[in-house]
This record gives C-alpha cells, sequence and structure tokens, in this order.
C-alpha cells in the first residue's frame, strides 16, 4: 500500500479507473482545504486558477474564501461562471486580447497591469477598474528556466526602474493603483522567494510621490512542493510569512495606508491534491532498457516532457497480486513521439526508474500532478481530454467527463461532406 498526501489510496483509485475508464484525474478537495489552511494568515489567498482550472474546484475554493487570478479571456469567464463576483477576479497578462478587453470592460474586473502599453489601451478603451502593476524586479527564479518570471530574459511585467512612470502615468490618467505586484517564478526556493521582499521595499522607496489608494502588496505565486519523496519542505511557512509580514508593516508606514499581503499561489493549493491514473498496455524490452507503456501521455500530463519534471510513480497491480520484485524502467505513453515519456530530466534525457514488476493491464498512477496537469493537457494525436473525478468524503463526482470523439471534430467542416 502507497502513501499518498491524499487521502484516498489504491482501491479508490483502482475504483475510479473502474467506473470512469482510465486515464483519469483524480482530485482530493481535502488537501486543497489544507493548503488553503496553510496559507491562512495571508490577507487575500488569490488563487492561480492557470494551475487547475476545472470551475467545480474554482467553485469549491470560492466557498474557502479564496479569490481568483485570470490570465486569459477564458479565464474570466470560468471564474464568473464559477460565482466569482468581479471584484474577486484580477486580471493579470502582460497584453489584452480582444477578448479580454471586452470582458473587463463589461464587468469591470480589476487589472493587473504587465506593460505600459495595457495602462494606454484600457484609457483609450474608456476602462476605469482598480490597477495593480506588476513589477519585474530584475531578477528570477523557478524550478525550470521555462518557468522563471523576472529578469532581463523575461517578458514579463514593467522593469522595476519604469515603475515610477508607470504609477504617475496612471495617476494621471485617473487610475486607482491599489495593489503592487511580484512574481519571479514557479516552483521556486525559499532564498529567491524571500529576497523579493526587499526587492519589494526597493521598488516602493523609488518612488517619489506615493499614492495614497495603495491598499495591496501582492508576493505572486512560486511555492514549492516535494515532488520527490524524499525531499523535505523547502519553505518556512512561518519565517516566509514573518519576511513578508515585517516588509508590509515597512511598506504600509511609506504609503501611509494599512496594506493587505496578498499571496497568489497555483501549484502549492493543488499539486499534492490529485493523481493521474492510466493503465499499462505494453511491457516491452528494447534492447537493455524495459518499457511500460500507458495509456495516458505528453497530451495528459506534459511537465516531464516539457521542463524534465520528476513525478512519483507507483503501481497497483490487478486482482491485489502481490510482487515485491522491482525493476528497472522506462515510462512511456502511446503517442507518435519519442519524447512521450515520464520518467525524462531537462534535456529531454530518457532515464530509468525502479519500479515494481507489472503486467499489461495493471494500473500506473503518477502522483503530485494537480497543477498544470490536466490544465496543459491536448489533444495532440487526436486523443481525448481525460475526465476529472473529485473524491470527497468518502465519494466520486465526475466533475469533467471523459472528451468524445464528435466533440474533438465539432468545430471542423469538411465542404465536401
Ligand atoms: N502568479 C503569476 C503571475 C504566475 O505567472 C503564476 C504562474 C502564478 C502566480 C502561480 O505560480 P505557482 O504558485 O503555481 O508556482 N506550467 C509550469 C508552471 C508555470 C507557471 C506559470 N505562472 C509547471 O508545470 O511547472
Amino acid at each position: 500500500m502507497q502513501e499518498y498526501n491524499v487521502s484516498f489510496g489504491d482501491n479508490e483509485i483502482a475504483l475510479a479507473v473502474e467506473r470512469f475508464g482510465s486515464p483519469l484525474w483524480l482530485y482530493d478537495i481535502g488537501v486543497i482545504e489544507k493548503r488553503i489552511w496553510d496559507l491562512r494568515f495571508f490577507g487575500v489567498i488569490r488563487y492561480a486558477q492557470k494551475a487547475a482550472p476545472n470551475i467545480n474546484l474554482l467553485s469549491r475554493v470560492r466557498h474557502m474564501g479564496v479569490d481568483v487570478d485570470a490570465v486569459s479571456a477564458g479565464e474570466i469567464v470560468r471564474a464568473l461562471r464559477a460565482g466569482f463576483a468581479p471584484n474577486q477576479i484580477r486580471y493579470t497578462a502582460d497584453i489584452f486580447d480582444r477578448d479580454a478587453l471586452a470582458l473587463i470592460k463589461e464587468h469591470s474586473i480589476p487589472v493587473n497591469i504587465g506593460s505600459l502599453d495595457m495602462l494606454f489601451q484600457l484609457r483609450e478603451a474608456g476602462i476605469k477598474v482598480p490597477l495593480a502593476i506588476r513589477i519585474n524586479p530584475g531578477f528570477g527564479h523557478g524550478h525550470s528556466n521555462k518557468v522563471n518570471t523576472g529578469g532581463e530574459h523575461s517578458k514579463h511585467g514593467i522593469w522595476h526602474s519604469e515603475l515610477e512612470y508607470a504609477v504617475k502615468k496612471a495617476k494621471e490618467f485617473g487610475f486607482k493603483v491599489e495593489c503592487l505586484h511580484m512574481h519571479i517564478g514557479s516552483g521556486s526556493d525559499y532564498i529567491h522567494l524571500s529576497q523579493v521582499a526587499s526587492a519589494m521595499q526597493r521598488a516602493v522607496d523609488s518612488i517619489e510621490e506615493f499614492t495614497s489608494t495603495l491598499k495591496i502588496i501582492s508576493i505572486g505565486g512560486g511555492l514549492p512542493i516535494s515532488y520527490k519523496r524524499d525531499e523535505p519542505w523547502h519553505i518556512s511557512m512561518d519565517k516566509y510569512y514573518g519576511i513578508w509580514d515585517a516588509t508590509r508593516k515597512e511598506i504600509s508606514g511609506v504609503a501611509g495606508n494599512y496594506l493587505q499581503l496578498e499571496i497568489e499561489p497555483g501549484r502549492y493549493l493543488v499539486a499534492e491534491s490529485c493523481v493521474l491514473a492510466a493503465e499499462i498496455r505494453a511491457v516491452k524490452k528494447m534492447g537493455n532498457n524495459l518499457f511500460y507503456l500507458v495509456d495516458a501521455g505528453f497530451t495528459d500530463l506534459v511537465r516531464p516532457a516539457f521542463y524534465g519534471a520528476y513525478h512519483h510513480i507507483s503501481i497497483i497491480h490487478k486482482n491485489k497480486r502481490e510482487t515485491n520484485e522491482e525493476v528497472d524502467v522506462i515510462v512511456a505513453g502511446p503517442l507518435c513521439e519519442s519524447g512521450d515519456v515520464f520518467t525524462q530530466e531537462e534535456g529531454g534525457v530518457v532515464v530509468s526508474r525502479k519500479l515494481p514488476l507489472a503486467q499489461v493491464g495493471d494500473l500506473l498512477v503518477i502522483h503530485d500532478a494537480g497543477a498544470y496537469g490536466s490544465a496543459m493537457s491536448s489533444n495532440y494525436n487526436s486523443r481525448l481530454l481525460a475526465p476529472e473525478v473529485l473524491w470527497e468524503k468518502g465519494e466520486f463526482t465526475q466533475i469533467r467527463r471523459r472528451q468524445t470523439f464528435e466533440q474533438l471534430l465539432e468545430n471542423e467542416r469538411d465542404e465536401s461532406l
């Protein structure tokens, strides 16, 4: 029996697959609740829904007192559909596309600007909404270069030395700047995340005439989780909160206002809550290497292929067959792509993993898949999006049905037919 962060075990996973098919995403809402509780000292918890945007999850976190971030028109629509009031949503991006601008205007949704052009476009469109300014502090950090969102090579945010100009212009155009925001990357570490506090302090000090409209300091997301079972937690939440609370107090003094501290986690809230369950469909040897080929691929979970990300993997033997034998194995999916491998490191280096000996028909479980798992799935190779199922109080609820072939093709037209 495997030890999970989630409250379901092998039996429940096998039952869920029996009922809803394979592959599938299984979430434990209790884990999300616990993670929200960990962050209770922050004035505002704003869920970065890009990590797992199912409207059922959104609605549940809303009931737990959490606000929401939206990075696209689609995410605004999801947040509204999940019952968030417009003032509980903040649009954070570096551009507006036309759909996003129209929705922001229609619903008066607060905006976090990541470029000066966004400010000019808001004015041009006659939109007056509360503003946040996302600052690029000149450095960043993340679990992979692809998720580092600060520094000169990043497209995100307004460069720190332009902050004063942005604040001045916003005031001149009649906007209320109510929030300063920094997000340096995803899956960062304690040292880098803590450095953001002094960068925020410097940014505020650089503004000569401060705006009395400031209400919130947002420290972005980026909190890591431990993907490896033997890895300790990187973050001491007490220490992390302590550093930020001290900064908040100092900045409150400069701004002459009581400021709230806001945190914007995605991964931290949902990563550990979910597994991706798949069925082993082939076991084969390629020279010296043994492969388990499963019916989920990078069209389901792209993180190993895209970032070389590590996910813990376990096996559930069919008919409760017991075996203690372990083998070195490469776990791969069904796609017509050599990179469709779950056991790989950054740069696409395929590696093997010690796993229990398994057969066709056994289940393979990929853990901690709740953040950027289902959210990053695609229809490549015309594969259908897998269902999402929630485990709550001992019951399964399907919160997304498996896509159908009809749905896959519904927007395509062949005039000859
Ligand atoms: N706030 C902003 C402005 C962000 O860009 C992000 C993530 C977050 C908050 C939430 O970050 P988190 O707490 O989840 O680290 N697909 C990648 C992660 C990309 C993160 C993008 N932005 C992955 O699978 O690791």
